[in-house]
């Protein structure tokens, strides 16, 4: 008998044979592009902690839609830095506000092609930062579900596609389901951030939304970083509210709860490369200590084989852009 009796490099002898062995694919069509847009601006602001990444005016996200769609993009997820803010974050639910302006316009330029998603929450509408309403220095839940429950309205009468409450407070999935019904937008889906963390890998995105809490933090919101098990709990009670879809963010230090979500639930699952994984990537590739393309692809590769089906990044027009070549990065 001849040793050894079992040889897996066999199927690694050429790019051919790995291309035909490999488990695990990506198109730009399975990526969502975030996109932040900026009220009174009169030209679009780079995001210094994100290079690469810009807060848009209401005519320059149109080229960035426009230049992702080119590249097979098809889905956009919106954030909105209004100019003013207030204590109960009434920008967000206004009709002329920043994100039912830049849906309505995009929807205007597009077409029904493009997925549309918005960003549900007040964070980057409150004076004080926080992503809901305040009673003696506390986000109240329920006060705050309900001013959910008016922008997703507004958000939907913009156009969007897909509602994406990501504010953690509990019933806001059952609460926003019901409020689009009662109002005829029964069509349009909501993707939950079930199991969001109160994380640190965040701080680039409140440089780019303008939504550092003015006092305190988000941990009596967001989940705990030790808990995996809780965030199949999260994720069981916003599919029986009525989600569509759920995500879990961050990803790259949370694969095991991409894994355990995806394994207890069956509706399709996304998981949000958030703006410090972006941040660190972009800086070490800038003092060229890494391989930015090689490593954004195994990034991907690792979201997904954990069990995200969808990716929301920052890399979204990268990636698309050199997928084509990704064979010879294997
Ligand atoms: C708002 C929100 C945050 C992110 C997405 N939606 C920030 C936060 O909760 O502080 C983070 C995204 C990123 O870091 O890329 N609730």
């Amino acid at each position: 008998m001849s040793f050894p009796t079992e040889r897996p490099r066999r199927l690694r002898t050429t790019p051919a044979l790995r291309r035909l062995a490999r488990e695990t694919a990506l198109a730009p069509q399975d990526l969502i592009y975030p996109l932040f847009v900026r009220e009174g601006i009169q030209a679009p602001a780079p995001i210094e902690a994100m290079p690469g990444q810009l807060q848009h005016t209401l005519e320059s996200v149109i080229g960035e839609v426009e230049d992702a769609l080119k590249l097979g993009i098809q889905t956009f997820l919106f954030f909105g830095v209004p100019a003013s803010k207030d204590a109960t974050g009434s920008g967000a639910w206004q009709g002329d506000g920043i994100v039912q302006r830049a849906i309505a316009r995009i929807r205007e330029t597009f077409g029904q092609g493009p997925v549309l998603a918005a960003d549900l929450c007040l964070c980057e509408y409150t004076d004080h930062g926080h992503c809901g309403v305040l009673r003696e220095q506390r986000v109240d839940n329920d006060e705050t579900v309900a001013i959910y429950q008016r922008i997703a309205v507004s958000q939907a009468a913009s156009g969007a596609d897909i509602i994406a409450p990501s504010g953690m407070m509990d019933g806001q999935v059952a609460a926003i389901r019901s409020s689009l019904d009662e109002n005829g937008f029964t069509d349009r889906a909501i993707l939950a951030y079930a199991a969001k963390y109160a994380s640190a890998f965040y701080g680039p995105f409140r440089e780019a939304a303008g939504s550092t809490p003015q006092f305190g933090d988000r941990r009596a919101y967001q989940m705990d970083v030790g808990n995996a098990r809780e965030a199949v709990r999260e994720a069981r009670l916003d599919v029986e509210e009525g989600a569509d879809m759920i995500m879990v963010k961050p990803a790259l230090a949370f694969l095991d709860v991409i894994r355990a979500v995806r394994e207890a639930t069956d509706v399709p699952l996304a998981a949000y490369n958030v703006s410090a994984e972006y941040a660190m990537v972009k800086a070490a590739a800038e003092r060229s200590w890494i391989d930015e393309r090689r490593i954004v692809r195994e990034i991907l590769l690792g979201i997904r084989r954990a069990g995200a089906q969808m990716i929301i990044t920052y890399h979204a027009k990268d990636a698309a852009r050199e997928m084509p070549c990704w064979e010879e990065l294997a």
